[in-house]
C-alpha cells in the first residue's frame, strides 16, 4: 500500500452554526503508481525526484487538522489571490501559481457544468494557468464529468483510456501531463477513481473548485490530490465566469446550487449537496456587468431555480411561510422567509429591458403566482416555462417522490396557460422506472399527448447508488422494454410538437439572433420567445427604430420573422425587419 494521509474534515460555517457536513479530504502519495514513464527515470526527472523527497519532508511537517479546519470555517470569505499570499505549509507561493501551464477544459452533462468550467477556468487564471484548445499542447487535461445516468458515467471512463495513451506517450522533454476529474462524478466515486484509474492527479468535487491551485500544485509534485467536500454556502458568488465565447449574445448565470428535493431516481443531491442560493446583489451585479457588455439574454441557471431563497439579509428573514403551486408538497421541511424567485426574477428584468430573461431548471411545486404573474406582466421574461413532469403516472411519481400527482401537474398546466397564454412548456421524463407497468407508460403517453410540450428531454432509466430508489426500490423494468417505451415517448412528443410548432405558421416571432445557420450560410438561425430555433434568410433589412437603415441582421439584433414552415424542432420564415423588444411589445 502507499502511503495514504486522510483527513476527516469536519467543516463549520459560520452563518449556519450547527455541524454542517462531514466529507473526505485526500492528500495521498502514489510514488511506486505513477503511471508516467518518468517515475523512475534519468535527467529531468532526477530533479522531479529531489523536489518529491523535498514535498515529503514537507508534507510530514505539513498540515494538520488545525489548518484545515482554519482553511474552511468560513469559505464565503475565501478569495483567490489572497489565498496565494497565505500557502498553506507544505506549499510556496510558486508552488500554487500555474507557471505558465496550459489547462484543456472538456465539459460533460448539463448547462450547470457549462457554467461551473466557467468558474474552474476563472480560478485558474487568476492563478496564472493558460486555457488551450488544443488537448496535444495541454499540460493539465481538466474534465468537467456529470454523474446523472450509468451513460454519463461510461464516456468518461472511455475518455480517460484515451488519456491514458496520451499520458504515456508523452515526450520526457515536457512536463507530465496532470489529469483531473472535476464535478459530480469526482463526488461520486471518490477515491475510486484514484484507485481505478491510476492516470487521474486530481479530484474536484463541485463545491472545491477555489481548492484548484492547491490540488494542482500537489499533482505537480507527482501526488495524487482530492478535495471533495461538500459546502452549505458555496455558491462561487464572487467569481465571475468566463465567458468562453466573446462573441456570445447570450449567458448563463448561476442563482443556486444543490438540491432537497431528493427523487428517488435522482443522484444530484448525493453529488452537488444541499440547496443554497447565490446573494441578490451580486447576481445583480453579474448581469449589469453582461447588460453592460451588450449581452441580449440572461438565464438564470440551478438545479432548483424557483426555489431560490436567499436568507444573506437578515431583514428579510421573517416568518413568512412558503406558497407552493396548489396540490404540491415538498419532501423537506417547509422553509421560512428570505428573498424568494419572485423578487429576483423581478429585480433581474428591471436591470435592462432589452434583455431577455430565461430561467432553468425549475420544480413544478415552487410556481406560486406571483411568479406568473410576473412572467406574463414583463416583456422581457420569456414565456417559456421548463416543467419537469417525470411521468404522467400518480403511482409512479408516488414512487419516484415527486410531491405531486397527475391531476395536481394538470391542473398546474391548465392554471399556467391560463395566466400566460400562448406559453411554451418543456419537460423531462423517465421511460421504465422502478414497478412502472404498461399502463403506467400509457398514462405517460396520454401526458404528453394533453399537454402538448414544445420541447422534451426523454431519458431511460437508469438506477443509482445511493438513492433512495436503489435502496429500496426493484430496478425491474427489462433494459429492452425502458428503449422500447423511451422510443415510443420521443415518437408521440415529436408529433405532438410539430403539430404544436405547426400553429406557428402565419404568425410573426421576435427572433433573437444568434449567428449563421450551421445547415447554410446563406441563413440566420435565432430564437424565439418560447426558445425554439427558427431559421430565415440573411438578407438585407430594415431596421424599424431607424427606417433609413437597412441592412443585414447581426448577432444580438431582434427580427421580426414570419413563419412559413414548422417541424418538431425547428420554425422557418422569413425576416421582416430589425427591431427592438421594446418596440416589438408595443405593438403585440
Ligand atoms: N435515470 C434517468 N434519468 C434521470 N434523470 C435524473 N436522474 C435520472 C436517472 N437516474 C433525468 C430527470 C431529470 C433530468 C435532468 O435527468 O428527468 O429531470
Ligand atoms: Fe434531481 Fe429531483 Fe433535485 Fe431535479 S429536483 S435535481 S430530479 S432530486
Amino acid at each position: 500500500m502507499y502511503p495514504v494521509q486522510c483527513v476527516l474534515q469536519v467543516q463549520r460555517t459560520v452563518r449556519w452554526g450547527p455541524l454542517a457536513s462531514v466529507s473526505w479530504l485526500l492528500l495521498r502519495t502514489c510514488r511506486a503508481h505513477s503511471s508516467h514513464p518518468s517515475a523512475a527515470c534519468p535527467g529531468p526527472e532526477r530533479q522531479k525526484n529531489g523536489e518529491q523527497k523535498d514535498f515529503s519532508s514537507r508534507l510530514a511537517t505539513g498540515p494538520t487538522f488545525q489548518h484545515f479546519l482554519r482553511n474552511t470555517s468560513a469559505p464565503q470569505e475565501k478569495p483567490s489571490l489572497p489565498e496565494l499570499e497565505d500557502p498553506p505549509p507544505y506549499l510556496t507561493v510558486e508552488e500554487l501559481l500555474g507557471r505558465q501551464r496550459k489547462v484543456y477544459l472538456e465539459t460533460y452533462g448539463c448547462q450547470m457544468n457549462v457554467n461551473d468550467t466557467e468558474i474552474a477556468w476563472s480560478i485558474l487564471q487568476k492563478s496564472g494557468y493558460l486555457r488551450t484548445s488544443n488537448l496535444q499542447e495541454a499540460d493539465v487535461v481538466l474534465l468537467v464529468t456529470c454523474s446523472i445516468r450509468e451513460k454519463a458515467e461510461q464516456t468518461i471512463w472511455n475518455r480517460l483510456h484515451q488519456l491514458k495513451a496520451l499520458k504515456t506517450k508523452r515526450p520526457r522533454s515536457r512536463v507530465p501531463l496532470r489529469v483531473g476529474i472535476l464535478g459530480c462524478m469526482a463526488e461520486r466515486l471518490k477515491e475510486e477513481i484514484l484507485n481505478r484509474e491510476k492516470i487521474v492527479d486530481l479530484l474536484a468535487g463541485p463545491d472545491a473548485y477555489r481548492d484548484l491551485p492547491r490540488l494542482l500544485a500537489v499533482a505537480e509534485s507527482g501526488q495524487q490530490a482530492a478535495n471533495v467536500l461538500l459546502s452549505l454556502d458555496e455558491t462561487y458568488a464572487d467569481v465571475m465566469p468566463v465567458q468562453t465565447s466573446p462573441s456570445a449574445t447570450s449567458a448563463f448565470v448561476s442563482i443556486m446550487r444543490g438540491c432537497d428535493n431528493m427523487c428517488s431516481y435522482c443522484i444530484v443531491p448525493f453529488t452537488r449537496g444541499r440547496e443554497r442560493s447565490r446573494p441578490v446583489a451580486s447576481i445583480l451585479e453579474e448581469v449589469r456587468k453582461l447588460s453592460d457588455q451588450g449581452l441580449k439574454e440572461v438565464t438564470l441557471l440551478g438545479q432548483n431555480v424557483n426555489s431560490f431563497r436567499d436568507n444573506s439579509e437578515v431583514q428579510f428573514n421573517n416568518a413568512a411561510s412558503t406558497n407552493l403551486s396548489r396540490g404540491f408538497s415538498a419532501n423537506y421541511k417547509s422553509k421560512q422567509g428570505g428573498l424568494r424567485f419572485s423578487h429576483l426574477l423581478d429585480q433581474v428584468s428591471r436591470i435592462d429591458p432589452e434583455m431577455r430573461i430565461r430561467f432553468t431548471s425549475p420544480h413544478p411545486k415552487d410556481f406560486p403566482d406571483e411568479v406568473l404573474q410576473l412572467i406574463r406582466e414583463r416583456d422581457n421574461i420569456c414565456k417559456q416555462i421548463h416543467l419537469p413532469a417525470q411521468s404522467g403516472s400518480s403511482r409512479v411519481l408516488a414512487a419516484m417522490r415527486r410531491g405531486y400527482s397527475r391531476e395536481a401537474y394538470l391542473e398546474l398546466v391548465h392554471h399556467i396557460r391560463d395566466i400566460i397564454p400562448g406559453v411554451s412548456l418543456s419537460s423531462d421524463f423517465i421511460a421504465g422506472f422502478c414497478g412502472e407497468t404498461e399502463e403506467d407508460h400509457l398514462q405517460t403517453v396520454s401526458l404528453l399527448r394533453d399537454v402538448q410540450y414544445n420541447v422534451g428531454f426523454l431519458f431511460a432509466y437508469s438506477m443509482r447508488q445511493k438513492t433512495r430508489a436503489y435502496h429500496r426500490l426493484k430496478d425491474d423494468v427489462p433494459e429492452e422494454v425502458k428503449l422500447r417505451r423511451l422510443e415510443e415517448l420521443i415518437n408521440v412528443f415529436r408529433e405532438e410538437a410539430s403539430k404544436t410548432n405547426k400553429t406557428f405558421v402565419g404568425c410573426t416571432q421576435l427572433v433573437l439572433v444568434e449567428g449563421l445557420s450551421k445547415r447554410s450560410s446563406t441563413e440566420l438561425c435565432g430564437r424565439n420567445d418560447g426558445n425554439l430555433k427558427v431559421v430565415f434568410p440573411d438578407v438585407e433589412m430594415e431596421d424599424v427604430t431607424n427606417p433609413e437603415l437597412t441592412g443585414r441582421a447581426q448577432p444580438g439584433d431582434y427580427v421580426l420573422v414570419k413563419i412559413t414552415s414548422a417541424s418538431s424542432q425547428t420554425l422557418r420564415g422569413h425576416g421582416l425587419c430589425r427591431t427592438t423588444l421594446k418596440d416589438s411589445s408595443a405593438h403585440r
